[in-house]
């Protein structure tokens, strides 16, 4: 097995690892593209390679999704409630039936249709940040706009989008693998601060239902009350981190590559491109875990029941079997067939929402500004291995309101 890799734990710990995880990842397939070994106190197969990805991702009867939390945890009681009714963490028919019920309100023609207000709240955003020259992409740009928007397809007030962002953040952290005791204990506390703020939402929304996503459900005979809560929790969250990321990622992309920002100045209908490249180069979602739940053979590799298997996304989507240079960042890129959002079953249910927000959010920054430049040479990356997240992404930004 591993020869010249340093053990994994220390690796992955590395602030080297946060800022650029690629290199890691190189050595890993080189290794094995089903690599096993242990990052943090995690032993299991670490996939890095495109074909093996598809393959568990397609073998939905053995790789299934599990809950991060076993269910005799009894210290992280809330969360693990939360969890233990999110699709995310379901199989079979459980998982299609919440699917069902929740993916109509996500199909690319519904989406279509708030994409006026997507465009709206750029351009108030945009004039609003004006005024003081400088920003940070990432909270003041690409974080108020994913939590406008998701606050407004489920129907949660406007001013209490400011706190999504705390649970947001504590959630993520309890599903990476950089976890410790005081993020689960963090997170089981956010988790019943935002348990009860949905219950309240919800039992006004069956008194007074309105033109919103949690009305609609709640109409569903199909869902339960427990269901429906975790739900909207799953959707505030998901809905939420990874579209800040893929945005605030495709800015500082295209500021690190001018050529690909000129060429996408020049000609706008390459802002396609620019966002499934962002998804490829930059994956705003690193790793997605499955357990396997018999013996099973995948190249070579004897996997037996009850191992933990990551597939890192970052690595897949770098893996040179599939794609031609993968480490150049190429906005006309074609056949990109990236898996940053999953594959699958559990494909992302979010993909058009988080496509349509990071098209407009890129296509009328670029449009307004009269000035746009990185203000910082290297910005920092959030100490996450499940998510690629910069921590903030500085820039000088002007334009004429
Ligand atoms: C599932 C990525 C945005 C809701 C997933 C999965 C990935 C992913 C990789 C598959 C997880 C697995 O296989 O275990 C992303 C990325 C996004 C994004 C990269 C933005 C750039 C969104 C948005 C929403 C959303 C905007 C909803 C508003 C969900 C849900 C699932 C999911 C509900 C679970 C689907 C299932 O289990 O069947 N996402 N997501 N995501 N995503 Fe997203």
């Amino acid at each position: 097995m591993a020869t010249n890799i340093q053990q994994p734990s220390h690796v992955f710990a590395s602030a080297a690892f946060f800022q650029n995880p690629y290199p890691l990842y190189e050595q890993l397939r080189a290794e094995s593209p089903i690599y096993k070994g242990s990052a943090f106190k995690y032993p299991g197969w670490y996939v890095t390679g495109y074909d093996e990805a598809v393959a568990i991702f397609k073998n939905k009867a053995v790789f299934q999704n599990r809950m991060p939390l076993p269910e005799t945890t009894k210290r992280y009681e809330r969360l693990r409630k939360l969890q233990q009714e999110m699709m995310l963490f379901k199989n079979a028919y459980d998982h299609k039936r919440l699917r069902g019920l929740v993916g109509k309100a996500f199909h690319a023609q519904m989406i279509e249709e708030y994409r006026p207000y997507i465009e709206e709240t750029v351009h108030e955003l945009l004039d609003e940040i004006s005024r003081k020259k400088q920003m940070d992409v990432v909270m003041d740009f690409a974080f108020p706009l994913a939590s406008l928007v998701i606050a407004k397809i489920l129907g949660v007030p406007r001013k209490d989008q400011e706190r999504f962002r705390a649970w947001a953040m504590c959630f993520i952290q309890t599903i990476d693998l950089t976890r410790s005791r005081e993020d689960m204990m963090q997170g089981n506390k956010q988790a019943a601060l935002l348990g009860h703020y949905f219950q309240s939402l919800i039992a006004e929304k069956r008194q007074t239902p309105q033109d919103d996503l949690i009305s609609r459900l709640i109409d569903e005979e199909e869902i339960s009350d427990e269901e429906l809560l975790a739900t909207c929790v799953l959707l505030v969250i998901a809905g939420h981190e990874t579209t800040v990321n893929l945005i605030s990622n495709a800015v500082l992309s295209l500021l690190q590559h001018e050529s690909q920002l000129l060429l996408l100045k020049k000609d706008p209908t390459f802002i396609r491109g620019a966002i499934e490249e962002t998804l490829r180069f930059e994956s705003p979602t690193q790793m997605v875990a499955r357990v396997a739940v018999s013996d099973i053979e995948v190249n070579g590799n004897h996997i037996k029941e009850g191992a933990q298997l990551y597939v890192l996304l970052g690595a897949v989507n770098r893996d040179p079997a599939k794609f031609s240079e993968p480490h150049q960042f190429d906005i006309a890129r074609t056949s990109n067939h990236h898996l940053a959002f999953g594959y699958g079953s559990h494909f992302c249910i979010g993909a058009a929402l988080a496509r349509v927000e990071a098209e407009v959010a890129v296509q009328v920054l670029l449009e307004k500004a009269d000035q746009l430049e990185l203000a910082t040479a290297e910005p920092r990356w959030r100490r996450l291995i499940g998510f690629r997240a910069l921590e903030s992404c500085p820039l000088y930004f002007e334009h004429t309101i």
